[in-house]
């Protein structure tokens, strides 16, 4: 039991979502919006939005010209973002579904991307980095916030990942424990 608790690799289970309404310490959207600068007109990619707690966030500021795409392994997840976006009014949220293994989009198409919580469900994480990578911009940011729990990457891991895949983390904010991390492809001005 305790083994496949340590090692399961089972997406965020849908019929748990109202936890992920829940605001965690230390990753505010406030810290999110420092790191990320979502401005109007961009085009940014969230991986593993939940049910929308940051991509409901994110999406208005981006304006009508701008875009939020989402990828989520689990279409109930996305559909949750999209009925609760329709109810708000924001028009702007793109749902994809897809494995974040394998991005679904152009080289060099988004300003920025994120992760919140997401990150460490995923079961090769530095291969997700490299695809993020792929799809970033060369000057583009990507931020990753990780919370304390039985999946977590802690900020050595998630360097070492960056590095295998051309990027580098420029900033870290918050407790190893709940921290979002600023990362660059490596290269970028
Ligand atoms: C813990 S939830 C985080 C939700 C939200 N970001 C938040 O902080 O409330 C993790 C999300 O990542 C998604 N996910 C897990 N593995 C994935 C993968 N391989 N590709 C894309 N999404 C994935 C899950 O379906 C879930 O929606």
């Amino acid at each position: 039991m305790a083994a496949w608790w340590m090692t399961d690799t089972a997406p965020y289970p849908y019929s748990q979502r109202w936890l992920l309404d829940l605001p965690l310490p230390f990753l505010s959207l406030r810290r999110l919006d420092r790191m990320l600068m979502p401005s109007p007109g961009m085009r940014v990619l969230e991986i593993g939005p939940g049910t929308g707690l940051q991509s409901l966030h994110v999406a208005p500021q981006l304006g009508e010209r701008g875009r939020l795409d989402v990828v989520d392994v689990q279409q109930p997840m996305l559909d949750h973002v999209s009925a609760r976006a329709a109810k708000l009014g924001v028009g702007n949220i793109v749902p994809t579904l897809a494995d974040a293994h394998s991005l679904p989009f152009e080289d060099e198409t988004f300003d920025a991307a994120y992760l919140v919580t997401a990150i460490g469900e995923i079961p090769e994480p530095a291969v997700t980095l490299g695809e993020l990578r792929r799809v970033l911009k060369p000057a583009g940011r990507l931020v990753v916030g990780e919370f304390f729990d039985r999946h977590q990457i802690r900020p050595a891991r998630l360097i070492a990942h960056a590095d295998s895949a051309r990027l580098h983390v420029t900033q870290i904010i918050g407790p190893p424990f709940a921290y979002y991390a600023a990362l660059r492809p490596c290269g970028a001005a």
